[in-house]
């Protein structure tokens, strides 16, 4: 990452941080409107953190996607006087924005690929903007803490919570399993502040919190099949490997196991993965960054960063992520105590859907150039993004993109979830520009990212729009083998 890059998107944020104190001398109100993931949850955690020690009057929105109905009532329901702010969304709808903002003051910090144009009255702060990749190098929660750490010096203790956003956007595509760009500078940001850690180990979910074979059970990032999800197989695997999983009547831990002991394990699961058709590379994924919230207590699931993600995901995703935002502004009362609750059922829909899908094979279809998941009525609109995140990775031909779907049958609208690897995205496949072509085509509304995107398209348009992707898919493919993308 060139220093340039860094100080670019820096002047970018004080533009908006000045936008933002203005307002706040005039006493405006200030709305902030976020999306319901990880890095929404954070980037509208790190603004509240920020807005509240500057005694603003402010309120924060979580929504699921925006629409032409957000964008409506953000500023039909706040008044005239109200600096309206889109955080991790946006970037993909200007032109929407555009019609409905009239004369009001709006910002928009957002990491997705920009679609439209701004009004020249907005201030829109994006990575793309600047040749900075959005999709890896800064999430929108690296976007709302630069503005944060502009606004005032001593936010730079919302560092960590930046970290957390670009963790929950799997943005640690680096070498071992890093941030890298932006994100690096944000991650010595944290470290300095004596908030962060960073250690290279096994990538187990549940390193600080589980027992050794629940926290295997619960790893999903690679998914290893037979053993994701199934902690009775998990306890075998490592009870066969002769790994003492219990000392002195207490579970371990894997940061109570020696190096030699998680050498065996990782060899063993190499092994084991490798016996099942992946790749090397895909183990690999095993060992990597462990980012530890050191100020967090051990044995919680808010001291490893990725697992502080997922249940930010958690919350957002069951449908109470003002839960995942006052957990970011540092809540740790009741509120705390309920999304541990809301943690353990989101982990069980997922686990139950997986299992799900591996009995019922024939929902993942292959075409011409996508793999189809027809989740339909069974698998629910708020699991899809998951579940296709974790499919994705257990393709036996990771050329084809996923695209997962999930029918509301109230709205007769399909939530639609698509992912390709980051070695087909960095090719040139750009899922987001697809996925929002083929919604256009459709009556629809999508866009994201290179590597995962979304869309909304009503139902009757299902096979049209599949026929599109996996045609457009195609396309691309062509252009790249030809080799310009
Ligand atoms: O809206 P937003 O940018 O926050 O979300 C990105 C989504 O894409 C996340 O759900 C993240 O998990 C997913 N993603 C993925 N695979 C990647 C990169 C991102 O599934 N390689
Ligand atoms: O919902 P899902 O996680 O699959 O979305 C993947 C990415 O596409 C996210 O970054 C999301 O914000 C984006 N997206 C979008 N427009 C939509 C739906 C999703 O930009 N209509």
């Amino acid at each position: 990452m060139t220093h340039d890059k860094v100080s670019d998107i820096i002047n970018e944020a004080r533009t908006a941080s000045k936008v933002i104190l203005e307002s706040l001398d005039r006493d405006k109100k200030i709305l902030i409107i976020s999306h319901m993931d990880a890095d929404g949850i954070s980037a509208a955690g790190i603004l509240g953190k920020a807005l509240f020690r500057t005694e603003a009057r402010f309120c924060i929105r979580i929504e699921r996607w925006l629409d032409e109905e957000v964008i409506n009532k953000a500023y039909s329901q706040s008044g005239g006087d109200t600096l309206v702010i889109f955080t991790d969304m946006g970037s993909g709808y200007l032109d929407v924005l555009c019609a409905k903002a009239e004369n009001r003051e709006t910002i928009i910090l957002d990491h997705h690929q920009p679609i439209g144009k701004p009004k020249e009255t907005f201030i829109h702060v994006n990575p793309h903007l600047l040749g900075i990749d959005g999709a890896r190098e800064i999430s929108s929660a690296g976007i709302a803490y630069l503005v944060a750490k502009s606004i005032n010096e001593n936010n730079i203790d919302l560092s960590h919570l930046a970290v957390i956003g670009s963790l929950g956007d799997l943005q640690d595509k680096y070498d071992e399993r890093r941030l890298g760009g932006v994100n690096e500078f944000i991650v010595s940001d944290a470290i300095r502040s004596g908030l962060l850690a960073v250690e290279i180990d096994l990538l187990f979910f549940g390193r600080e919190t589980r027992p050794i074979h629940k926290a295997l059970a619960y790893t999903t990032n690679p998914y290893i099949p037979g053993i994701s999800g199934e902690e009775d197989r998990a306890l075998a695997f490592l009870s066969e490997l002769n790994i003492e999983l219990k000392r002195n009547d207490r579970w371990r831990a894997l940061r109570d196991l020696t190096s030699d002991e998680k050498r065996k394990i990782f060899s063993a699961l190499h092994n084991y993965l490798i016996s099942k058709g992946f790749k090397s590379e895909v183990a690999m994924n095993l060992i990597g960054a462990i980012y530890i919230l050191v100020k967090e207590g051990s044995w919680t699931p808010l001291r490893d960063a990725r697992e502080f993600a997922l249940l930010l995901n958690a919350t957002g995703r069951m449908g109470v992520p003002g839960l995942g935002v006052a957990i970011c502004m540092g809540d740790r009362s009741a509120t705390y105590e309920e999304a541990l609750t809301v943690l353990e059922d989101y982990r069980h829909t997922i686990t139950k859907y997986l299992k799900w899908l591996n009995e019922n094979p024939d929902r993942i279809e292959e075409w011409e150039s996508i793999y189809v998941l027809h989740g339909e009525k069974d698998i629910d609109e708020k699991s899809i993004s998951a579940i296709s995140t974790i499919i994705t990775m257990n393709l036996p031909k990771p050329e084809k993109p996923l695209v997962a779907y999930s029918f509301m049958p109230k709205e007769r609208v399909l939530k639609i979830s698509a992912r390709t690897t980051d070695s087909i995205a960095r090719m040139g496949l750009n899922l987001g520009e697809i996925i929002s072509m083929a919604a256009e085509k459709c009556l629809g509304i999508g866009g994201g990212h290179d590597i995962a995107a979304g869309a909304q398209v009503p139902y009757e348009q299902k096979m049209q729009f599949l026929k599109h992707v996996d045609s457009l898919v195609k396309e691309y493919m062509v252009r790249m083998k030809r080799g310009g993308s």
